[in-house]
């Protein structure tokens, strides 16, 4: 009732519901005194109407306590009294210790593990290691990145028959100049990793067209079972050309290519002129993590809405995720910059997230060690700098849950081979921790 009341009054100026009013910055107090002047008398200051002549005053009433409802939400994330001080940390499905890996890191973006125990890392400003038994080493052959903003050596992986091939995968944004202009994209880089040397390098996708924004990148790296390899690309801050929406570039797409790099026959535009034949979804924003489940093969994508709006996708061939024609978030300066959070043949995420969480690298559970997680997606959230716990009953989310509250701001979720959780988290410096469970009678 509160929401059809609020489509029916307010959706012309503020959208079409009252999210956008959970993260804003208040103007005239967040209180339900100053929330019924503001809708009944409106601010001198400000274009507000008056409602107090249309509107009576139980209807001012209920929409004031649905917009309390948003506030009351937002504060959920504000984790007044929380801090990490101790190594174990307690939550209500689980309590886990925070085991230092590495450390002395900026940003670790991407992780990857190899056969025989080592495992590879990225750090966001331009640098990747290897470590063997505890020792940590710099690899030498990282691609010159454009260290930017939100670029530099981004995911990386493993080929899954690495112990064979000695491949290895890294996305990067990589930089050229263009009669005096720095221009910027999304690479993928296939190379041999020799000990801690990378050999033999060569993009195999590079991300078309060019921008000069430094962000939205995108840049995850995911192998599925039959060993593609799909790509994730940002629509690079662009979205006022509607890229993301056009078939005829690479930008707000997820892409599925061969490890060479050919394309696979099997994609869904392969035969549509036109069309950049990699293409596997699109109308993406700014992808930060794709994860495929290892059993059911289920895709699972996250991305950044614009301001409000962060959306979790279940991916599937050919389907259009619809940025920027829908959207559930706002313009970062309060504007509405699409009326429309649903339209036929556009599909809807599965969660969306408002306030947005930022959300960032994300893995799913599979293995025996985390009993009450298990089959669930945990999730960085660089904003609110928490793991986000997804429960997923089939391939529908049900409750969330706030772990690591105030661990930073967590970039990377890796599940190793050894059945436990990775987390890179940023800062300076910047940690990678092993999230091991603490048996439930020691605590
Ligand atoms: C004709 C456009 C318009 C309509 C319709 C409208 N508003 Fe507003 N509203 C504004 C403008 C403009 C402002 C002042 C700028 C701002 O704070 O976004 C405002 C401000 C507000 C504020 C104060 C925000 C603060 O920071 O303190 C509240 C609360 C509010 N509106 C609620 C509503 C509700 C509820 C409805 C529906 C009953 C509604 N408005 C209908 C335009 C509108």
């Amino acid at each position: 009732m509160a929401e059809a009341a609020f489509k029916k009054n307010c959706s012309s100026c503020h959208g079409d519901n009252g999210d956008v009013f959970v993260d804003r910055n208040w103007k005239h107090g967040n209180t339900k005194d100053s929330l019924i002047l503001s809708i009944m008398k409106g601010h001198a200051d400000s274009l507000n109407p008056v409602w107090v002549t249309t509107l009576k005053e139980d209807e001012v009433s209920i929409l004031a306590d649905y917009l309390l409802k948003g506030i009351a939400y937002r504060k959920t994330f504000n984790f007044e009294g929380d801090s990490i001080t101790k190594s174990t940390v307690h939550h209500k499905s689980m309590s886990v210790k925070l085991d230092t890996v590495a450390k002395g890191l900026s940003s670790p973006w991407g992780m990857s593990f190899l056969p025989g125990g080592d495992f590879v890392y990225t750090d966001r400003e331009g640098k990747m290691y290897r470590q063997s038994n505890g020792k940590q080493s710099e690899i030498k052959g990282v691609p010159p990145v454009y260290a930017m903003a939100q670029g530099g050596v981004l995911d990386v992986q493993a080929h899954p028959q690495f112990d064979k091939n000695k491949l290895i995968f890294i996305s990067y944004s990589k930089l050229k100049d263009s009669a005096g202009v720095k221009l910027a994209t999304t690479a993928l880089m296939c190379a041999k990793l020799d000990g801690n040397s990378l050999k033999e390098g060569k993009n195999i996708f590079v991300a078309l067209p060019w921008k000069s924004t430094p962000i939205h990148y995108g840049s995850r790296i995911e192998f599925d079972k039959e060993g593609k390899i799909f790509l994730t690309v940002g629509d690079r801050f662009q979205h006022m050309d509607t890229l993301p929406q056009k078939l005829d570039n690479d930008l707000g797409k997820i892409h599925r290519i061969n490890d060479d790099g050919s394309v696979p026959a099997d994609n869904p535009f392969i035969n549509v002129t036109g069309a950049r034949p990699t293409i596997w979804s699109y109308g993406h924003r700014n992808p930060q993590s794709l994860s495929i489940h290892p059993e059911t093969g289920a895709i699972w994508e996250n991305e950044h809405g614009p301001r409000g709006g962060d959306e979790l996708n279940l991916i599937e061939k050919g389907k259009n995720y619809g940025w920027p024609i829908i959207s559930y978030g706002i313009n970062y300066n309060g504007k509405i910059l699409t009326p429309h959070t649903s339209k036929e043949g556009l599909e809807q995420p599965k969660i969306k997230w408002i306030p947005s969480l930022g959300p960032s690298g994300m893995t799913i559970v599979t293995s025996d060690k985390y009993p009450a997680w298990k089959g669930d997606i945990l999730m960085g959230s660089l904003r609110f700098q928490f793991l986000n716990r997804v429960h997923l009953v089939g391939n529908n989310p049900d409750e969330q849950e706030q772990l690591l509250k105030k661990i930073g701001r967590v970039r990377m979720v890796e599940q190793g081979p050894d059945g436990f959780i990775y987390i890179g988290v940023e800062g300076k410096p910047g940690f990678i921790f092993r999230l091991v469970p603490v048996n439930a009678q020691m605590q």
